[in-house]
């Protein structure tokens, strides 16, 4: 049995780190394991202009001294955003993505797409510009079952978008449904998706059954068992398409044991731990590192980090802290459910 794993430092393409209070108290739990991370623009007000992305890429600095993490910096694509200043953001190296979230669709998400032709303008640019889009792939419709809507928002908005504008590099975020591994697999070119630690391991029932988890909550919500299946068969296929990005998102547990949770996962803390144990259970521990390490560096162009962690696995399981301590209050950290036997040994 493989007792030791020595990977190249991970990366996280999707995170959120916030601002003030919760950044300073959270960023730490990313930056000790991941070396690079896509940071979410879905502040409030959301990162919307190149100079609003440079100056929360200064916050992110100041709340790691010391620490060897390069935040990837997103920019939120509203109907306002101007083509010019999104490209040169992108050559100037202050962005490395846009991020399409549909207005309503999820946390922050107000100042979001409501016409996706508003903006194909900035798709073009960004095409002929090598700007990759992430894209939180749900539509909003009140009549379309929450269960469904990623699986209709491949047929009415990604794929007529993927089709009009060929060139443009996609990334669906946090894939949860079968239908959008199909769809990945099912493009020749320039469409890529990333999978969350929480998603490879909860469905729906481990939301709902036996009483609302709120710290179970996220969006786009789990899905049914096969669904689940299907994202764990993709993240451990060795198809270079599927890559990680935990999207951990993290709140205040005031904010998510209340009347209205939020959605969100904060999965920083453990992610690499835990995504040992599931690709050891799938016999797969050999593809973790290509996950985890190797396939979203490629996608998005970057070259592989030069350092290393150390996983172990013990025959004890392994402690993590039920939450981090934030000046923004407490945030309950992701518990899988099960013993997790691996822990990170060293950095290097
Ligand atoms: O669960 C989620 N939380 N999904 C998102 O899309 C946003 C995120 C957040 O910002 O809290
Ligand atoms: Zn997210």
């Amino acid at each position: 049995m493989t007792r030791r794993l020595v990977l190249t430092r991970p990366d996280d393409f999707h995170l959120h780190l916030r601002d003030g209070a919760m950044l300073a108290g959270i960023a730490p739990e990313s930056a000790r394991d991941f070396a690079r991370a896509i940071i979410m623009p879905n502040l409030v007000p959301p990162v919307v202009t190149g100079a609003q992305a440079a100056a929360y890429r200064e916050r992110i600095a100041a709340a790691l001294p010391g620490a060897d993490f390069t935040p990837l910096m997103t920019l939120y694509l509203t109907e306002d955003t101007d083509p010019a200043d999104v490209v040169a953001a992108h050559a100037a190296g202050i962005v490395t993505a846009v991020k399409l979230y549909p207005a309503g669709a999820t946390t922050n998400s107000a100042s979001g797409v409501r016409d996706f032709d508003t903006v194909r303008p900035v798709f073009e640019a960004m095409a002929e510009a090598g700007v990759p889009l992430c894209v939180h792939g749900e539509v909003t419709d009140p009549d379309i079952d929450i269960f469904d809507r990623e699986a209709v928002f491949i047929d009415r908005v990604l794929d007529p978008i993927r089709r009009a504008t060929p060139g443009l590099r996609v990334i669906m975020e946090h894939v949860t449904t079968r239908e959008a591994v199909d769809y990945v697999r099912s493009a020749d070119t320039g469409l890529g998706a990333t999978i969350t630690t929480h998603h490879l391991i909860i469905n729906r029932n481990h939301l709902l059954v036996g009483g609302m988890k709120p710290h179970y909550y996220c969006l786009p919500v789990a899905k049914r068992e096969v669904h689940r299946q299907a994202l764990v068969a993709a993240a451990i296929s060795g198809d270079a398409r599927f890559f990680l990005g935990t999207d951990s998102a993290p709140h205040s547990n005031d904010r998510k044991e209340c009347d209205c949770c939020a959605a969100g996962c904060f999965t920083a803390t453990n992610t690499m731990p835990i995504l040992a144990e599931v690709f050891e259970r799938e016999g797969a521990l050999d593809r973790l590192e290509d996950f985890t390490s190797g396939f979203g560096a490629a996608f998005y162009g970057l070259s592989r980090n030069a350092g290393t962690i150390t996983l172990e696995r013990s025959d004890t399981p392994t402690a993590f802290p039920a939450r981090i301590e934030t000046g923004a209050g407490p945030v309950t950290v992701f518990n899988p459910g099960f013993a997790v036997h691996w822990s990170v040994t060293a950095r290097n």
